[in-house]
Parts: C-alpha cells; structure tokens; sequence
C-alpha cells in the first residue's frame, strides 16, 4: 500500500552521526508518538497475521517488542516475546549473531510455542540480517511454523534480504518500507 508506505517514511526520523560517526541512524520515535502513524501500522501487522494464518505474532527485543505486541494483540492472537542473553527464565534456546555494531546472544523459552503453532515475526529494521536469522533458527529451533517476518523498515543498501533466504525456508518476507 502507497498511501501506508509513504505515512511510515514521513514519520521517520534520520539522525546524522548516531551512534557512532558516519551512521545515519533511523528513528521511529516520531512515527511512535504519532496515533495515526502507529494505528495504521498495528493494524497492517495485525491483518497480515491473520493473512498469513498465524497462531503468534513474535517480537524481537528491544524495538520489535513495541511493534509486536499491540499487533499481536489487534490480530486477537498471543504474543512471543525473543530476548536478548539472559533475560528469560526457565530453559531457553540460544544464538549468537553478528550486529551493525558488535555481536549479540538471542534466546527464546524452550516452550514458548505449542506444537503446530504459526508464527509471524515483526521486527523495526532489516540491516544485515542477523538479528533475524537468528531469530528464524530460534524459532525452528523452538518447534514453531514460520509463516511470515514482516519488517517496518529495510535497508536497502545492506544485503541483509540475501543473507535471510536459507533461514526463511520459503517463508515470505515483506519490508513497509525501503530506504
Ligand atoms: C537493531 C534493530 C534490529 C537490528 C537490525 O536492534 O532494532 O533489531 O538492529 O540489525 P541487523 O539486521 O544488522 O541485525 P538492536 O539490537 O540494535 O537494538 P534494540 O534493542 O534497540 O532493538
Ligand atoms: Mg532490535
């Protein structure tokens, strides 16, 4: 949809220089804080959730979390939620990946998925990819069907869509907005 793309860009903020120089950093706090903006995106993720037939609608920490959850819950299904090392109790899955700037541990609860559940994962941007591969892998590993990953935002200059293909295991990924 144009009309929804073109709302998201607009309340999309560059910040020059953050976190380090040379980064033009991408800030969604604008589109966070406007109504229309962030009603119309919960209810794109909530309706492609139930599209796609999921059964769960997963989010990445930090800043899927805010994007997953009220999608989860407009979609009227439950919400997953994928943290970083150490934050979940219990027995947890665990993969370690390569971030923009440093490397990182993702887990998830061993059971967090019952058998033959459906998941959606929704994250806010799509750099080099391997904050959602490893997410994917984690919720294969979990026992879960991926149906979709929708991402607010990708980075069209990075190849993170490339390095996502072998993890996705024909599952569609859809980006709202390319920049
Ligand atoms: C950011 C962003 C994505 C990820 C994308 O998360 O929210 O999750 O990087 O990068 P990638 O495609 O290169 O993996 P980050 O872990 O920086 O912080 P957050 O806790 O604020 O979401
Ligand atoms: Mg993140």
């Amino acid at each position: 949809d144009p009309a929804l793309t073109e709302l998201l860009n607009s309340r999309i903020r560059d910040v020059q220089d953050y976190p380090k120089p040379g980064v033009l950093f991408k800030d969604i706090a604008p589109l966070l804080a406007d109504a229309e903006a962030f009603g119309a995106l919960t209810r794109a993720l909530a309706e492609r959730a139930k599209e796609l037939g999921a059964t769960k609608v997963v989010g990445l920490e930090a800043r899927g979390f805010v994007l997953a959850a009220p999608a989860a819950v407009a979609a009227g299904l439950g919400f997953v939620p994928i943290r970083k090392k150490g934050k979940l109790p219990g027995d947890v899955f665990s993969r370690s990946y390569d971030l923009e700037y440093g490397s990182a541990t993702l887990e998830v609860q061993c059971d967090a998925f019952e058998p033959g559940e459906k998941v959606l994962v929704v994250d806010d941007v799509l750099a080099t990819g391997g904050t959602i591969a490893a997410s994917l892998d984690l919720v294969q590993e979990a026992g879960a069907e991926l149906v979709g990953v929708v991402v607010l935002m990708e980075l069209g200059f990075l190849t993170g869509r490339e390095k996502l293909v072998p993890h996705l295991h024909g599952a569609p990924l859809e980006t709202l907005v390319v920049v």
